[in-house]
C-alpha cells in the first residue's frame, strides 16, 4: 500500500497525515454506537495505514468516544497519533449551551486527558463559539493549557473570520475545523481566506456530505430514529429529491474516472491545498481502506471546475444544520471590554 503522505498543519509546527479519520460516528449521532473491540481494531488499522490524526470531541457520546479512544491509544499507538478533540457544547442540566469561560475550558481538558488517558492534547480546539465570552478570554486560558504542557496546538471549530484573527492575535490557532464539501462550500467566501492569510491550517469536517457522497439516496433509506442525519435540511424529503441530481452527477464523473464517487468527493477536498485536511468519518476498514485511496484521484482543472459547477451553492437545497444559529456565521464574541466573569 502506498504510504499516506504527511502535512504541516498550521504555522507551529503540528505535522498530520495528510487525511485523518474522524471518530464521531463511532460513538454518536450516526446511529447506535459502534462495538467497541470492532472500533479499536479500525483505529489501529488506520494507524498502521499511515492515517494517524484522530478527531474526537467531549461531546460525542458525550464521553464515550474519548474513553474509546484512551483504550486504542494503548500499547504504543498513542506515541504513533496525533490527537484532536474538543470542549466546548455543554449539555448540563438538559440543556445544551456553547462555553468558553476559564473555568469551563480549564474543567473540560483536565476531563478529557483522564477520559483518553494521556498527558497531552496534540490540537484542543473549541467546538462552537460562546458568543457571551470574549475570544480574548477563552483563549487566555488555552494559552496557560499550552504553557502548562497540557495542550500541544490551539484549534477553532465553526468560527468566524473575525473571532479567528482576534483569537490568533492572543495565542497563534493551528487549525481551523469547518464543514467543506462538495457541497457545503460557504466557507470560501472569508473563513479559507482569514486563515490562509494568517498560516492556519484548515481542518474539513464531514468531506464526504456525511456520508451522501458515498451512497446518495440509499443513506437516507437506513436512517434510523437516533441518527442525527435524519433532521438535517439537506435529508429532508423535499430538498433530497433535488439534491440526489448532484449525487448523481459526481457519481457519473467517477465512474468515467474508474474511482468511487466517495474517492471523487475527498479527492475535491485533497486537491484544495496541502493547508487542507479532510478527516472523512467510518466505522469499517474496508471503507477507510477506499478513502486513503482518495489520495492518489488526480483530477485536472476541467475536473474540479465540472464538480464545482453541478455542486454550486445555488444546486444545494438546505442549510447545514436545522438552526444556523449555531454556526460560523454568528459566532462573533462581545469585546474584551466588557467581560464581567460570571
Ligand atoms: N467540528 C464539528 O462541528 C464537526 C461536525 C461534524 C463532524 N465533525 C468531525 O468530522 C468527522 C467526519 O464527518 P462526518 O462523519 O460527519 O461526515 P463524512 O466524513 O462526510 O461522512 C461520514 C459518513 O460516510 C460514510 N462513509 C465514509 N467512507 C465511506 C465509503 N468509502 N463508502 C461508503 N460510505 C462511507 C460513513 O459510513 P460508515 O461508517 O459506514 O463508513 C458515514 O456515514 C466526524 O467523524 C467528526 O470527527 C466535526
Amino acid at each position: 500500500m502506498a504510504t499516506v503522505k504527511r502535512i504541516k498543519l498550521g504555522s507551529q509546527g503540528l505535522e498530520v497525515s495528510a487525511q485523518g479519520l474522524g471518530c464521531m460516528g463511532m460513538s454518536a449521532f450516526y446511529g447506535t454506537p459502534k462495538p467497541e473491540p470492532e472500533m479499536i481494531e479500525l483505529i489501529h488499522h488506520a494507524i498502521n495505514s499511515g492515517i494517524t490524526f484522530l478527531d474526537s470531541s467531549d461531546m460525542y457520546g458525550p464521553h464515550t468516544n474519548e474513553i474509546l479512544l484512551g483504550k486504542a491509544l494503548k500499547g504504543g499507538f498513542r506515541e504513533r497519533a496525533e490527537l484532536a478533540t474538543k470542549f466546548g457544547i455543554s449539555f448540563a442540566d438538559g440543556k445544551v449551551e456553547y462555553r468558553g469561560d476559564p473555568a469551563y475550558v480549564r474543567a473540560c481538558c483536565e476531563a478529557s486527558l483522564k477520559r483518553l488517558d494521556v498527558d497531552c492534547i496534540d490540537l484542543y480546539y473549541q467546538h462552537r463559539i460562546d458568543t457571551r465570552v470574549p475570544i480574548e478570554v477563552t483563549m487566555g486560558e488555552l494559552k496557560k493549557l499550552v504553557e502548562e504542557g497540557k495542550i500541544k496546538y490551539i484549534g477553532l471549530s465553526e468560527a468566524s473570520a473575525s473571532t479567528i484573527r482576534r483569537a490568533h492575535a492572543v495565542h497563534p490557532i493551528t487549525a481551523v475545523q469547518l464543514e467543506w464539501s462538495l457541497w457545503s462550500r460557504d466557507v470560501e467566501e472569508d473563513i479559507i481566506p482569514t486563515c490562509r492569510e494568517l498560516g492556519i491550517g484548515i481542518v474539513a469536517y464531514s468531506p464526504l456530505g456525511r456520508g451522501f457522497f458515498c451512497s446518495g439516496k440509499k443513506l437516507t433509506e437506513n436512517f434510523t430514529n437516533d441518527d442525527f442525519r435524519k433532521y438535517l435540511p439537506r435529508f429532508q424529503p423535499e430538498n433530497l429529491e433535488h439534491n440526489i441530481k448532484l449525487f448523481e452527477r459526481v457519481n457519473e464523473i467517477a465512474s468515467k474516472k474508474g474511482c468511487t464517487s466517495s474517492q471523487l468527493a475527498l479527492a475535491w477536498v485533497h486537491h484544495q491545498g496541502d493547508d487542507v485536511c479532510p478527516i472523512p468519518g467510518t466505522t469499517k476498514i474496508s471503507n477507510l481502506n477506499e478513502n486513503i485511496k482518495a489520495l492518489s484521484v488526480k483530477l485536472t482543472p476541467e475536473e474540479m471546475a465540472e464538480l464545482e459547477s453541478i455542486a454550486s451553492a445555488e444546486a444545494v437545497k438546505g442549510d447545514r444544520y436545522p438552526s444556523i444559529a449555531s454556526t460560523y456565521k454568528n459566532a462573533d464574541t462581545p469585546p474584551l471590554s466588557s467581560w464581567k466573569p460570571f
